[in-house]
């Protein structure tokens, strides 16, 4: 079984084919976010990447708004108001001919990292800021702190989005990346927290204390091996495009 992962950015767009085990089978592929980012120029970009990964069996796909039964319900760094109920899941089902599961980019991620047990969280950083919650294992859909407000008049994502990071340098983003985490900190209290996304690779020397840990962007598309065979991912399964008899999305392992 193989699981063609794609992971929605706002800068790129990246594919790859995992393998049952979470192996990638495939070299992964990237393209720039084409501008504007309008559905149909999004599709072509994925239909590309998708026709250079060989053979798969089905579709995950992470991207970076809110997603509810396969159906776009906002894309604020893409081209936001063409996205509103884009239905991207039977869409590509259609141009791929396989099942296809969409989900938010950041839960996709987190998904390929968590534990399974207790609290955990999720924070992506690229174009914008990613969030997932995860509770035993079990993903909790659509919450956009990103957009919630935090300091001086700014959301999250707009004190640590990589516009910011470019306009007041690495070194002060860190610092602010800090204040998230301690924010989250306390409001949450999580068991684990994990910091992935593009710019994750500029903190891989940062020591966050506790509980925290910076993951690979690649855990961006295994994660999409697991949209699949979480069974504890109830909330998904209307996701499912499954043709009937099709899939078999059995219990969870646990790490
Ligand atoms: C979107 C989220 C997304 C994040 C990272 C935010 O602007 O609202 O849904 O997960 O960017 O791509």
């Amino acid at each position: 079984m193989r699981t063609l992962c794609v992971d929605v950015g706002g800068a790129g767009i990246k594919a790859l084919v995992v393998g049952a085990g979470g192996e990638a089978r495939t070299e992964r592929a990237r393209v720039p976010t084409p501008r504007p980012a309008t559905p149909e120029a999004v599709l072509q970009a994925i239909l590309g990447l998708a026709a250079g990964q060989g053979h798969y069996d089905r579709v995950s796909v992470g991207f970076p708004g809110v997603v509810e039964d396969g159906v776009i319900g906002t894309a604020v760094n893409l081209d936001g108001e063409e996205w509103v109920g884009y239905p991207l899941a039977d869409v590509l089902h259609r141009e791929l001919g396989r099942p296809v599961r969409v989900a938010n980019d950041a839960g996709v991620q987190g998904l390929g990292v968590v534990q399974g047990h207790g609290t955990e969280v999720v924070v992506t950083l690229g174009t914008g800021m990613g969030f997932g919650l995860y509770i035993d294992g079990r993903y909790v859909p659509n919450i956009e702190l990103g957009h919630h407000p935090f300091r001086k008049g700014q959301s999250y994502e707009e004190r640590v989005c990589e516009a910011e990071r470019a306009k007041i340098g690495t070194k002060r983003w860190r610092k602010r990346v800090h204040q998230v985490v301690e924010q989250l900190r306390h409001t949450f209290n999580f068991r684990e927290l994990y910091i992935g996304g593009g710019n994750a690779r500029l903190l891989a020397e940062e020591d966050f204390g506790e509980r925290v840990r910076v993951v690979d962007n690649v855990a961006g598309l295994i994660g999409g091996l697991r949209l699949w065979s979480d069974a504890d991912v109830s909330t998904l399964d209307d996701l499912d495009r499954v043709p009937a008899g099709a899939g078999s999305p059995g219990r969870p392992a646990r790490r």
